[in-house]
């Protein structure tokens, strides 16, 4: 069995994906904030250019307001989402775009996307809210697709506070995820740190992580 068949957190599962099903409010306050990930001066867009984005995965892409930025970019881009309303959603907005494909997967996992195809994957302002399990099975799927040599850049949560409590009793409603887990969780699922950068996130300054990961050629 697989570690993600193995993890009992559907109901974490159900509850964060539940919190961005329909909530217009934040997709519309999100569209016009995309360019505070991809201005030439931020944390994000400066790591996002060590990626090798021909074949790009984005986990977690809501609406799809920053796969939208790499729309004339000429690369290969695949746009997961646990919301099929949000998967709907994309295959509309990039109706006109034939490198795009979609997948609405189980919250858990990569499957069925084949094995080391992904030169990149990428994910920005939701695995801040992950259970820390959803999150190591991820990276383990995230080793499973990327090439050898291939690197993902994961915005996540560096919140140490309410272990085993409810994620949204948290400030920004970010998860359990002390400095450091997320370091250890990365080598247990065999890839390396290129570099992590803790970030902040409204009145915070350590409340988030930037982190470069890499598949070891
Ligand atoms: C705050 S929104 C951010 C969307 C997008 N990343 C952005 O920045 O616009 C969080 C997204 O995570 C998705 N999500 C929640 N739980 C998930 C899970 N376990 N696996 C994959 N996507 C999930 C939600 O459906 C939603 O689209």
């Amino acid at each position: 069995m697989s570690f993600h068949e193995s993890i009992k957190v559907e109901s974490e599962v159900a509850e964060v994906a539940e919190n961005w099903f329909n909530d217009e409010a934040y997709y519309e306050y999100a569209e016009k904030n995309v360019d505070d990930f991809w201005k030439p001066s931020s944390a994000f867009r400066l790591k996002f250019a060590h990626l090798d984005v021909r074949n790009v995965l984005e986990l977690a892409c809501g609406r799809g307001r920053h796969s939208w930025v790499m729309r004339d970019w000429g690369n290969r881009k695949t746009l997961v989402d646990i919301v099929p309303a949000n998967i709907d959603f994309c295959r509309n907005r990039f109706r006109d775009h034939n490198d795009v494909s979609f997948l609405a997967n189980d919250g858990k996992s990569l499957d069925p996307l084949p094995n080391e195809v992904f030169t990149s994957v990428f994910s920005y302002d939701a695995m801040v809210h992950f259970d820390h399990l959803v999150i190591y099975s991820y990276l383990l799927e995230i080793h499973r697709v990327l090439r050898p040599g291939g690197m993902a850049l994961l915005h996540h949560s560096n919140y140490a506070a309410n272990p085993g409590g409810k994620y949204t009793l948290n400030s920004h409603w970010r998860n359990f995820m002390p400095p450091g887990l997320f370091y250890d969780y990365c080598l247990k699922a065999g890839l390396n740190i290129v570099e992590q950068t803790v970030i902040p996130w409204g009145e915070h300054q350590q409340i988030d992580c930037l982190s470069l990961i890499v598949k070891p050629a």
